[in-house]
């Protein structure tokens, strides 16, 4: 590891540099938090376009005031504002950024612009998707880790790119989706076609996607190390081939659990928000009103759409089911004109309520919901996890895929729907996790969500790898 060649001792000053969508800011705020909470000196990267939505909707800037040594720094990604940085078009982002954002990140690193009061950047903390950071960081001689706030069951598939292709697993075209997958190593019983990477189906090796996933894995193997946000107890055979390309691992998750119990532990905890929307928090009195695990939670996340049948599909299923439901319909959830349906909003008042935004991680938490039903955004399902709610998994992209088998067939934590969408499914799979076998299924995420807690206690395999990074972050600091 590189170290600090100044023979004064420099406070600890890390950069992170977060992948610019929802799941992974909000992850690595959290991060963020911990390591101010441990005298660590934060500068916190974001892209403009970030920047002024967290500044509109989040109280980041008040939440961090408290810590002297955070400091939020924007930076372009060299997209004109109206660029909508998601969707098809997420590729032409990370194309734009590596061209952009590189030089930039290098002026603001060697300008010592960054530096006032707090010392030289010692150490970067980067996405490990995005190795122009690692480019940068070598190139100025500062160390790095990476950190990757995907599941590792996902990122292990992501490493076994280049086995499937030559095992000829991939690429496939139409065919049987269910066909068995036996390249990736401890999943060789359960994996389908249908669970890799949404990206994978496809005829050819040449998308981007694939082409991005394949090559930009293999550079977080030139980090110090890898930063993950789960835990050993439930990803533990899975992580065991991502030791084999980078043997630093730090598992520290779930991050925003361990960040509450750092907070409790200083007796100041208070429940964050680090959204970049806006919430809606009528939900939560809406909830106080409902009978105890009676409610299924229904969100996307932050990126999935859905077209207007779909959407009617889901709303029949769960009017259908006869339980009560909290839906988030975000404004731009619906593809096409985005209009919520009169009949739904008319109809909901019944059984359920509808907000574009909720304080997920408050909804989660509440003693009214029984269920969630979500994209598998990993975020989402960790923090499911946690509180112990079981969950019917209907997965959009990416990651996703493989998150929801590994929630219905490896934790036994709920069902998976996807490839298909029918209110008869809907309303069956409601019924069944909500009453038929809900038991079952709450002993189970139940007995998950006590292992993550024991992962982050004093001991735990999350609390000692936390103490590891902060005190190897020290320790190159020096
Ligand atoms: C993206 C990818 O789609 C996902 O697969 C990957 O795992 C991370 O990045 P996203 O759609 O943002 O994820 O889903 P997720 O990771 O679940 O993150 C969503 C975040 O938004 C969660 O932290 C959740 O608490 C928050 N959220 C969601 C809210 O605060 N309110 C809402 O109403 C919905």
């Amino acid at each position: 590891m590189q170290t600090n060649s100044s023979s004064a001792p420099a406070s600890p000053h890390v950069l992170i540099f977060p992948l610019p969508l929802q799941g992974t800011v909000n992850s690595m705020l959290k991060l963020a938090e911990i390591l101010c909470i441990s005298d660590i000196n934060v500068t916190f990267v974001v892209t403009d376009h970030i920047h002024s939505r967290l500044l509109r909707n989040s109280n980041v800037v008040s939440r961090f005031s408290k810590y002297p040594g955070f400091v939020l720094q924007s930076i372009s990604d060299g997209l004109p504002k109206e660029h909508p940085r998601g969707g098809s078009r997420y590729i032409e982002m990370f194309e734009s950024m590596k061209l952009n954002s590189k030089p930039l990140l290098k002026e603001l690193l060697t300008s010592g612009w960054l530096d006032r009061g707090r010392g030289p950047v010692t150490c970067i903390i980067a996405d490990g998707v995005m190795s122009f950071v690692c480019d940068v960081a070598n190139d100025i001689g500062v160390n790095i880790f990476c950190t990757r706030t995907l599941s590792a069951c996902s990122l292990s598939i992501f490493f076994s790119l280049p086995k499937l292709i030559e095992a000829g697993e991939l690429p496939f075209t139409g065919g049987d989706l269910d066909t068995p997958i036996k390249s990736v190593p401890a999943m060789e019983k359960f994996l389908r076609r249908r669970d890799l990477p949404s990206f994978c189906r496809s005829d050819t090796l040449s998308g981007p996607s694939i082409q991005l996933f394949k090559n930009e894995n293999q550079e977080n193997a030139r980090a110090q190390g890898l930063i993950l946000n789960t835990f050993e107890d439930i990803e533990g055979p899975v992580l065991e081939n991502i030791r084999a390309f980078c043997p630093n691992l730090y598992t520290i998750g779930p991050l925003h659990a361990h960040l509450k119990m750092k907070l409790a532990a200083k007796s100041c905890y208070t429940a964050s928000s680090n959204s970049l929307r806006k919430e809606d928090r009528s939900c939560m009195s809406w909830l106080d009103s409902q009978a105890c695990k009676s409610v299924i939670y229904v969100s996307f996340g932050s990126i999935a759409t859905m077209t207007k049948d779909q959407l009617m599909e889901f709303w029949c299923g769960l009017v259908n089911s006869e339980c009560k439901f909290l839906w988030v319909i975000r404004p731009d959830l619906i593809a096409g004109d985005g209009e919520i349906p009169e009949e739904v909003l008319e109809g909901t008042k019944e059984r359920g309520y509808i907000v574009g935004w909720a304080p997920q991680e408050e909804v989660l938490g509440h003693q009214s919901v029984g269920g969630f039903l979500t994209h598998s955004g990993w975020n989402s399902t960790l923090e499911s996890v946690v509180e112990g709610v079981p969950m019917i998994c209907w997965p959009y992209f990416m990651d996703q895929q493989v998150n929801s088998r590994f929630v219905s067939e490896v934790w036994k934590l709920g069902l998976d729907m996807k490839d298909t969408c029918d209110r008869v499914i809907v309303e069956r799979m409601v019924k069944d996790l909500m009453v038929k076998r809900k038991d079952e299924f709450l002993k189970s995420a139940d007995r998950m969500a006590n292992l993550a807690m024991k992962s982050l206690s004093e001991g735990g395999s999350s609390y000692s790898n936390l103490e590891r990074l902060i005190q190897d972050i020290k320790t190159i600091s020096v």
